[in-house]
This record gives C-alpha cells, sequence and structure tokens, in this order.
C-alpha cells in the first residue's frame, strides 16, 4: 500500500497538518498522541512518525522521524521505554513507535495510525464496563470500527512493547480500539481515512456515553449489525467510486 504522496517532503507535510489538527478537532490535548504513516525509503518499507515530547504547536516538518519496519524485533513482553534499534532523524521518535511500528508490520492496508487522548473514547476507556466488553452495538455506526463492536486493549504501560501487542490484538478484524486508561487508536488507509476514523470513534464515544447517563442502551443484535456491516461496505464504495 502507498500513501499517495509523490515525495517525503509532501508526506511529511500532511502528517505534519494532521498533528497540528487534533486540538481543534478536539481529538487531543497537550502533547499527548502520535501519529504515523506509511513510507518506503530508499526501497525499505517504513513508516514516518511524530517525534516524543514536542508540542503540536511549535512541531515543524524535520521534527519527523523515519523507521524501516523491522519485523525480526523480539515479540512485545517488554515494558521497558526503549529507543528503536533503527531511527533516522533529529528527534527520538514518538514514545509509541512501537506501537505504530507493529501495527504498519502487521497490516499491509494500513498506511496510517493515530493514537490519541480524546476525551470521550478515554472516559470510556477508564470504565470497567467497557474495558470487559468493548463499546458494544448501541448504534449501527459502529460498523466504521470494523465489526459489531468497538473493543478496547487491557491496561499496559505506555511506550512498552506489551502495549504494542495488546493494542494488535485488539485490532484484529477491526480498524480502531480504546486502550485502557489510556485514549484511541484509529487506523485507515490513507492518512484522511484515519483521521475521519478518530472522529468518529470520538463521536460514538461521546454518544454511548451519553446513552449510559440517561438509561440502558439498546443493543442491535447480530442480525442487524450483520446487515449494517454489508450496506456500510454498499455506502462506502458507492463513496469511492463517485
Ligand atoms: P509521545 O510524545 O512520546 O508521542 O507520547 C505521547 C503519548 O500519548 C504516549 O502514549
Amino acid at each position: 500500500m502507498t500513501s499517495g504522496f509523490t515525495n517525503e517532503q509532501a508526506a511529511r507535510a500532511a502528517l505534519l497538518g494532521a498533528a497540528k489538527a487534533l486540538g481543534p478537532a478536539g481529538l487531543n490535548a497537550g502533547r499527548a498522541g502520535n501519529l504515523s504513516l506509511r513510507w518506503h525509503r530508499g526501497g525499505r518499507d517504513g513508516l514516518l512518525l511524530t517525534p516524543s515530547a514536542i508540542d503540536y504547536d511549535r512541531m515543524v516538518e524535520d521534527d519527523i522521524v523515519w523507521l524501516p519496519l523491522m519485523p525480526g524485533l523480539a515479540a512485545g513482553r517488554d515494558d521497558a521505554l526503549a529507543d528503536p534499534p533503527e531511527c533516522f532523524g533529529s528527534r527520538r521518535p514518538s514514545s509509541e513507535w512501537r506501537l505504530h511500528h507493529d501495527v504498519h508490520l502487521d497490516r499491509p492496508g494500513v498506511g496510517a495510525v493515530i493514537h490519541v487522548h480524546a476525551p470521550w473514547a478515554t472516559t470510556l476507556a477508564c470504565l470497567d464496563k467497557v474495558q470487559r466488553e468493548g463499546v458494544p452495538a448501541f448504534h449501527y455506526m459502529i460498523a466504521v470500527a470494523g465489526g459489531d463492536s468497538l473493543p478496547c486493549a487491557p491496561y499496559e504501560p505506555f511506550g512498552s512493547a506489551r502495549l504494542s501487542a495488546v493494542t494488535l490484538a485488539a485490532l484484529r478484524d477491526r480498524h480502531a480500539c480504546l486502550l485502557a486508561n489510556h485514549g484511541m487508536v484509529a487506523t485507515g488507509a490513507t492518512l484522511s481515512d484515519c483521521f475521519e476514523l478518530a472522529l468518529q470513534v470520538e463521536w460514538l464515544c461521546r454518544v454511548y456515553a451519553q446513552v449510559l447517563q440517561c438509561g440502558t442502551p439498546v443493543l442491535l443484535d447480530e442480525a442487524r449489525m450483520r446487515d449494517a456491516l454489508a450496506r456500510f461496505g454498499r455506502y462506502r464504495s458507492a463513496q469511492s467510486s463517485s
């Protein structure tokens, strides 16, 4: 899969633009969150990634780093805040480099990954019920996440390989998930798909939180969600052919 940009500078500019748009879109606060875009360099598969701990207002294109995909990395048991074995750029990569790297490695159809501490997604990700069951099919739009629920990965420390491993597991058959006591991860074939999904997940989480405050949600059963997912596929393919 390619990112759709003709050169690396254009890809960096798009990633930076998306990073700076997170706050105004209500998806993030301060320095939290990180974004990546699949980008091949010199024949190597890899990703452009936002740097660690830099305020988005001050971030510039050259702060973005590039990592190769490293299929030989050990399985995710480590909870240390380790730097990647290979990384190119003048800044330290996001502490969540392993999560971004592993999603790009595991899911060749993914072109971009966004991790944010969006307020409603994070609110739900702190609830015991949501950590156990995910966000259920309370609204047909849950289908945007790729199935009949929005799963929540169990808590693991930020920046750990273990967080990457539980995120990959939660993303199985899904385009997005919550991270317990942390935030959300959204993926997409393109950066704009990924950004749009992050906004939709945040909307779903806000509405589900409101529903829980008002009463007991009526959940859509398996047959209705199967139908919604099929309709959703057709609706999306109509968009892409127009
Ligand atoms: P970075 O600034 O290292 O990307 O970390 C922010 C964050 O949200 C960690 O989960």
